[in-house]
């Protein structure tokens, strides 16, 4: 299995850390965590984390604790320095809806690991290669957790294209021009189910699949890495950027003014 310290989330945790846009010990709420977030948020050296999850003990999460629902998240607005989520959004019945919470509570910057929805991405989901709908969590939690909002019902996997981001983050405070970056990669790692799927499409042994597929990543991630299936989103300034739209609106805008200005990252 991959070691957490080395996934994509740590990575960009790393970055963001190195860049001074997040500080060891700032404020940080996981979403959908689990005992994964946890691992990472401490191998890359976070020291004032909160997890949460809507079936905290579901073998996906392990954390115990209260349930919290992402769409209806019982904190103040920015009430954290920074709000993140890894894999979950696409659990969510409404995820532009969580996706919002996650703004509003946040006070700097919010971070999200997801898969992209790209050509490439839909080319692979209708060879069958990855599914529109996650059974495979289900089927692993005995059909009574790991679907839409941590219940035995299969989620559909919602895929967010560069636009769609834009769009979503724009409606949320239209008085303000919020920072967004993207950045996508491929990762074909042979723990991911998708990977497992194709290995056997192709009667590959698990030696040349870990093989084929290292090499594939890389040269996927060279030529290709626009379409990658990870989509990690933030932006680019430091943190308090978030520039009024020029107009009456964007002077008066409460949400921003009361916590000294947003800037908004997704991983
Ligand atoms: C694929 S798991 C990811 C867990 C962990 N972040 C990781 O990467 O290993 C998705 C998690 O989202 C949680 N989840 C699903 N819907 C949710 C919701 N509406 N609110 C909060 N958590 C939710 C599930 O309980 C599950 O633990």
């Amino acid at each position: 299995m991959t070691e957490p310290g080395a996934t994509t989330f740590a990575r960009i945790l790393r970055q963001h850390l190195d860049r001074g846009v997040i500080q060891p010990d700032d404020s940080v709420l996981v979403q959908f965590a689990g005992t994964f977030d946890e691992l990472v948020c401490k191998e890359v050296g976070l020291t004032n984390v909160t997890l949460v999850n809507i079936a905290p003990d579901s073998p996906s999460s392990e954390l115990g604790g209260s349930v919290i629902d992402a769409h209806d998240m019982p904190y103040a607005s920015a009430s954290y320095d920074h709000v993140m989520g890894h894999s979950g959004l696409h659990h969510c019945s409404r995820p532009h809806e969580a996706l919002h919470e996650m703004y509003r509570i946040a006070r700097r910057t919010v971070l999200f690991v997801e898969n992209q929805d790209s050509a490439l991405m839909r080319a692979a989901t209708k060879a069958g290669v990855v599914g529109w709908y996650e059974l495979a969590a289900v089927v692993a939690d005995g059909y009574e957790t790991g679907g839409v909002d941590g219940t035995g019902v299969p989620n559909f996997i919602y895929r967010w294209t560069r636009r769609d981001l834009e769009k979503t983050v724009a409606a949320f405070d239209p008085a303000y021009d919020i920072p967004v970056e993207v950045h996508t990669e491929w990762n074909l790692g042979t723990g991911r189910v998708a990977s497992e799927v194709l290995r056997r499409k192709l009667r590959l042994s698990q030696a040349s699949a870990e093989k084929a597929f290292t090499n594939g990543q890389r040269v996927l991630n060279r030529v290709a890495a626009r379409q990658g299936q990870h989509l990690r989103r933030h932006d680019p300034q430091g943190p308090g950027d978030a520039a009024p739209v020029d107009g009456d609106a964007g002077a008066d805008a409460p949400a921003v003014s009361g916590s000294g200005g947003l800037s908004w990252r997704c991983a």
